[in-house]
């Protein structure tokens, strides 16, 4: 609070290190929006846009969204029933370039309608059932479960999650030497863009066609992985130039070329974003080679990559893809 933009994370102790505490979130009294664009203004990400209370010397100060609260340390606060309640920490603009926006791509959806939409916390903090949040034998009421939110916080990190994210429908026609290949995937299951958060995560569709004995078809249409989806050797993950599709907000550094980059602590610019925004769906269609007889499969993967693997490589972070879905097709032998 004391210095927003003067500390450094790496020489923070204690339970500061941890994350994000109790402490902050519940000691949030209000956030700053810009009325004119209901989004945090740009260079005030987090503590910046976040108005936060503190109790005198020897007192405790909770906020939260329960409002039978008796008088004393806690204080009922409506604010974190609500999106906005995320919006500081999940919208950030730096240099002019909004690089992460979960806040904002939910703004702009169906979700953030206050009567059929869905918030941050129906999705991100789901009920769990329980019926307490304090030992009865400290006093814990009794409480009715859907007012109870967890605090798992769910994200990218989640199986679940990612698979409930997002439809994929797959269909091949089989057409004389050749054989078709639709696919379509939808964002049916996130409140904002997928992937949405930072600019380093991206979804890699793959589409594999073989024959009977298991090689590979050749490709004649449809589009390419790009080069950051890997160059090298793909039982390690390294896709570029396969057939299918990548998912991603690109980010250039302007001082280097370099793209893509998450170093938005430098000047970027936004060179492509074709990320899925809810309810949108983005369809590809390939071709490939098929021999006269046998038997054909086609196999298509969406995988969920958190950070470009040349990076990831480079800095030694330990990453596995995340299947989203998956589906495979078996084409019968034409008859003779
Ligand atoms: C990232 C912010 C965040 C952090 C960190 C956080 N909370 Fe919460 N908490 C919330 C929000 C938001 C709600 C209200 C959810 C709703 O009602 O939709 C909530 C609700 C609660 C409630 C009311 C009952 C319930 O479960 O909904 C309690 C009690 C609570 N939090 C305790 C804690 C404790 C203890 C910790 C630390 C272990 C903690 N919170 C950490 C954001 C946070
Ligand atoms: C004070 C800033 C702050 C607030 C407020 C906040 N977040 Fe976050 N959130 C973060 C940061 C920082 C991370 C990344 C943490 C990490 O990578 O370890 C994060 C990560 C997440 C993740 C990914 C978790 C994972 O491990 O994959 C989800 C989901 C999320 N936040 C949802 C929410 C929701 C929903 C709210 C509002 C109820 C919220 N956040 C409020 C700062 C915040
Ligand atoms: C309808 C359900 C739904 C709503 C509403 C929703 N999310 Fe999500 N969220 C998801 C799903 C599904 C994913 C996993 C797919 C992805 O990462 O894009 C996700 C992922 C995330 C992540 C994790 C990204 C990462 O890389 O770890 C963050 C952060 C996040 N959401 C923040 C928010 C915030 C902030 C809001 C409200 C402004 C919100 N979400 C509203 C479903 C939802």
């Amino acid at each position: 609070m004391e210095a927003p933009l003067g500390t450094d994370p790496t020489t923070v102790e204690g339970v500061d290190a941890q994350g994000i505490p109790c402490d902050y979130c519940h000691k949030v009294w209000a956030v700053r929006l810009d009325p004119s664009t209901s989004r945090p203004f740009p260079h005030a990400p987090g503590v910046l846009s976040t108005e936060l209370r503190r109790p005198p010397p020897g007192e405790q100060l909770f906020m939260g969204p329960l409002d039978d609260v008796a008088p004393g340390h806690d204080a009922y606060s409506a604010l974190h029933r609500e999106s906005a309640f995320c919006a500081p920490c999940h919208f950030g603009v730096f240099w002019d370039t909004l690089v992460y926006g979960s806040y904002a791509e939910w703004l702009d959806s169906a979700y953030s309608d206050p009567e059929t939409g869905r918030t941050c916390q129906d999705c991100h903090m789901p009920r769990t059932g329980a019926t307490h949040f304090v030992r009865p034998d400290k006093g814990g009421l009794e409480r009715d479960p859907s007012t109870i939110f967890g605090h798992a916080m769910p994200g990218a990190d989640d199986d679940e999650l990612l698979r409930e994210a997002v439809r994929l429908e797959v269909e091949v026609r089989r057409d004389g030497e050749e054989i078709a290949v639709r696919v379509a995937i939808t964002n049916d299951g996130a409140g904002h863009h997928v992937p949405t958060d930072s600019p380093l995560r991206h979804l890699l569709l793959l589409v594999e066609a073989t024959d009977a004995a298991g090689a590979p078809l050749v490709r004649r249409e449809g589009p390419l992985l790009p080069r950051w989806a890997g160059e090298g050797d793909p039982a390690e993950g390294s896709y570029a130039g396969r057939p299918g599709k990548a998912y991603a907000k690109v980010l250039r550094e302007d001082w280097t070329g370099l793209a893509p980059t998450g170093a938005y602590w430098n000047p970027t610019s936004v060179v492509s974003d074709n990320r899925l925004a809810p309810f949108v769906t983005d369809e590809s269609r390939y071709v490939f080679g098929a021999p006269a007889g046998g038997e054909l499969s086609v196999r298509v993967r969406l995988l969920f990559r958190r950070a470009f693997l040349e990076l990831a490589r480079r800095k030694g972070w330990e990453q596995q893809d995340r299947v989203m879905a998956e589906r495979t097709l078996r084409l019968a032998a034409p008859a003779p």
